[in-house]
């Protein structure tokens, strides 16, 4: 489906948003290895999280997701059983690339596939280290990309350095260090989102961090939860930017994450001179609060490769607010935007022309020459990724006249209630 865009004059407005999809995610995960139940209060009911329920049900594991809540009934660390098909994994690289931790301890084999764009996406940065520990994991393709082939069974510790920051890689190590005997240890180059480590440490698992060493000893006894998702600040981030461009606007978004492994597009806007407070603050596995944002003139930022793990999917959106302050603006060490659900920078460069926007790359580095006034009408493309459909939607509404963005449905993948979101806070 193609979605038309009228430009508007500013957001206004309460709204509270679905659940965090990497959080969602890791309930799924977490619930069905542990004893007893787990539930997950405002779970993300996006196309990416139902596929993980459905691998995990069809692998025998008694999963209800209703409107607003995720019950699982799990069954321990070994509790899994062989699925009789293959498991599809749709656009979820984060089940892609986490659930082999999983299936590396148990004692069956699996095949996972995934849709066009998550078959190109690379594997091999989970598939090293689990071989080093022992397991039996391959592709299918000389790439190295989906479909994966997994048989487990006996777990090796070990301790390795991965050369990407990357939440998904340290989380597929640390699950496969859970079925290993003795302790099994991840180093990242930067930090990246550490909902794994918390929620596990919550359910009993032991866990320590030193630096950007996180350690896992294997064979825990983990205990079912009750968790609470806030709402995703991935999402967050479109409405909040829309609501940074258009003068006027005044933004609140309740009970949204607030973990500081995701804090980097909000400090990268107040670094820019965005007006932001947050209230309610709550503390429990994950920190949330409720975000208001009032618009107040921009300027440019630089924002510096150690940095962007914290932002790395808010990046689409942040080049489109730089793009409206005067100035340049850096953000530096993005390659891995290369690999995501489309090669983000080939589409953002390509977008962001057409509304007349003025953006580069510089090696790893993308540079936005931004400038005040209205973008260009256009018609854009999503690629068929959701962040980029967003960002581009968000952009329209600073456009001077109506946009088209083509193929939206990839939307559903992570917010499928972001246009009616829009219409809510528009004014
Ligand atoms: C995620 C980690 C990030 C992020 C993705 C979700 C996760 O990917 O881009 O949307 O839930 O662990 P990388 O680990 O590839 O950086």
């Amino acid at each position: 489906m193609d979605k038309t865009i009228r430009p508007i004059e500013r957001l206004c407005g309460e709204v509270s948003l679905p659940g965090d999809k990497s959080i969602s995610h890791r309930v799924v995960f977490i619930g069905s290895i542990s004893r007893g139940k787990t539930t997950g209060k405002n779970f993300l009911r996006a196309e990416d999280c139902l596929n993980t329920v459905s691998a995990f049900k069809a692998m025998g594991i008694d999963i209800e997701a209703d409107k607003k809540r995720v019950t699982i009934m799990g069954k321990g660390l070994n509790g899994l059983e062989k699925p009789e098909e293959e498991l599809y994994l749709g656009n979820s690289g984060t089940t892609m690339r986490i659930l082999p931790g999983i299936l590396a301890g148990q004692d069956f084999e699996a095949i996972l596939t995934g849709d066009e764009s998550l078959s190109k996406r690379p594997m091999d940065r989970i598939i090293a280290p689990l071989q080093k520990m022992g397991v039996g994991i391959c592709s299918k393709s000389i790439e190295g990309f989906p479909p994966l082939v997994i048989k487990g069974g006996k777990v090796t510790p070990l301790d390795c350095s991965i050369n990407v920051a990357s939440a998904q890689v340290k989380s597929c190590v640390l699950f496969a260090g859970l079925y290993a005997d003795g302790v099994t240890s991840v180093t990242e180059p930067f930090l990246s989102r550490d909902h794994t480590e918390r929620m596990l440490a919550s359910c009993g698992a032991k866990i320590s961090r030193k630096g950007f060493t996180v350690s896992i000893e294997g064979k825990p006894s983990l205990r079912g939860m009750e968790f609470f998702v806030p709402g995703d600040i991935s999402s967050a981030a479109f409405l909040i930017a829309g609501a940074a461009i258009l003068e006027g606007s005044d933004i609140t978004i309740k009970e949204v994450g607030l973990n500081p492994t995701r804090l980097g597009f909000l400090n990268a806007l107040l670094g820019m001179g965005a007006d932001i407070r947050v209230h309610n603050r709550k503390e429990t596995v994950e920190p949330y609060g409720d975000i208001r944002l009032r618009y107040a003139r921009l300027k440019s930022v630089v924002v510096e490769k150690k940095d962007v793990p914290l932002l790395i999917d808010e990046i689409p959106v942040l080049a489109v607010v730089a793009s409206t302050v005067e100035g340049r603006t850096v953000i530096k060490g993005c390659s891995e935007l290369r690999v995501k659900e489309t090669d983000r920078i080939f589409a953002l460069t390509e977008n962001l022309r057409r509304i007349g926007a003025e953006i580069r790359t510089e090696g790893e580095d993308i540079i936005i020459e931004g400038k005040r006034g209205r973008f260009n009408n256009a018609i854009l493309k999503s690629y068929t990724d959701h962040r980029t459909a967003m960002s581009m939607a968000i952009a329209s509404l600073y456009a001077d006249g109506d946009c088209r963005i083509e193929d939206v449905d990839c939307v559903n993948t992570s917010f499928p209630e972001f246009f009616e979101m829009l219409d809510h806070l528009k004014k």
